[in-house]
């Protein structure tokens, strides 16, 4: 049995994890700063490294004193470089005080490998949706660290644009889950939002002029019901990712689809891929699809197999490329 533990603080959630051979979390922890950063409608990076700053140190006593482990996976880019900093400075104190290897793990291939916390290990090929704040991406995943970048957003992140327009609406940060409640009651069908992109072949997303048709609908229906603007957004937004998915799929016939991701979270989009995608579907449990350290030290394990460790040297890169 190997045990590493995960570090995950790219962005806005301090997170800690253990998990046994890739595919079983042992613990996992997150603190979440929602709450600190949701007076100012996003994440303001000079908070978020203080934060993490101020909590790793009794969050990874808490999950990992008294615990024997193997390595020590941790988040190195893409991200906030202050709060990267915090997590890959912590990491390689806790390895050498320890004695342990450092995996470094590009935050995307922890959403990648994030379905397999279930105890099955990864299947490739597959084709993947990583739906988040910060990406939109069609992935091609050959097998184990062999990535095809097949689409990606020329604007907006599609979890961008959900925190875009629920701060239209006053809804409160993060944008998708009160997107979500908020749609609960409204007509998908009230606007009919654009589904930017759906007539070209490449598999590029757009996200902003949803956005923008959102703002015009507000600005020219002064008695907009909120609920009806939240569910056609939701819709369109969803939309899109159905259409480019299965777009995707045709082109490459993979035989199974991973989707994860913050977005990933989202019912309208789990029900549709339920019902209308016919290759097998590996998508985390709603818990793992937002940030945690679970899906860093999976990743984690899968690189240690391939030797793929780091020296004390190792920096964090906060626009690492995973192509
Ligand atoms: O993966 P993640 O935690 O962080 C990044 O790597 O960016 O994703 C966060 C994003 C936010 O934009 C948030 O609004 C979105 O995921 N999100 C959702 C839902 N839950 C979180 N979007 C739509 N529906 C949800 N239920
Ligand atoms: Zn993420």
């Amino acid at each position: 049995m190997t045990l590493v533990a995960g570090i995950e603080t790219s962005c806005d959630e301090t997170a800690v994890a253990l998990v046994e051979d890739g595919v079983r979390v042992v613990v996992n922890e997150v603190a979440s700063q929602i709450l600190v950063h949701a007076p100012f409608g996003g994440v303001v990076p000079e908070i978020a490294s203080r934060q993490h700053t101020e909590i790793i140190s009794e969050l990874a006593g808490k999950v990992l004193d008294g615990t024997k482990m193997d390595a020590v996976a941790v988040t190195c880019g893409p991200g906030l470089m202050g709060s990267l900093l915090v997590g890959v400075n912590f990491a390689k104190a806790f390895a050498y005080a320890r004695g342990l290897p450092i995996v470094p793990v590009h935050h995307i291939e922890g959403h990648i490998y994030s379905p397999f916390l279930k105890g099955q290990a990864p299947d490739f090929p597959a084709l993947a949706l990583i739906v988040s704040g910060g990406h939109t991406m069609l992935i091609a995943c050959h097998g184990d660290h062999e990535y095809d970048l097949l689409g990606t957003t020329r604007d907006d992140a599609v979890g961008e644009s959900f925190d875009k327009v629920a701060r239209l609406l006053d809804l409160p940060y993060p944008g998708g889950p009160s997107i979500q409640r908020a749609a609960e009651g409204g007509d998908p069908d009230a606007f009919d939002f654009p589904r930017a992109m759906r007539s070209h072949d490449s598999l590029e997303f757009s996200y902003s002029g949803l956005k923008t048709a959102v703002l015009y609908a507000l600005r020219d229906n002064a008695g907009a019901s909120r609920a009806d603007l939240a569910a056609s957004f939701q819709a369109a937004a969803i939309d899109i990712l159905l259409i480019k998915t299965k777009q995707a799929l045709a082109q490459t016939g993979s035989p199974r689809l991973i989707v994860a991701g913050g977005v990933a979270a989202n019912l309208l989009l789990r029900r549709r891929l339920e019902g209308e995608i016919d290759v097998p579907l590996l998508i985390p449990d709603i818990a793992l699809c937002t940030d945690n350290a679970a899906m860093i030290a999976a990743a984690g394990f899968w690189r240690l197999q391939h030797g793929d460790t780091a020296t004390l040297s190792l920096s964090p890169n906060p626009g690492l490329s995973l192509v």
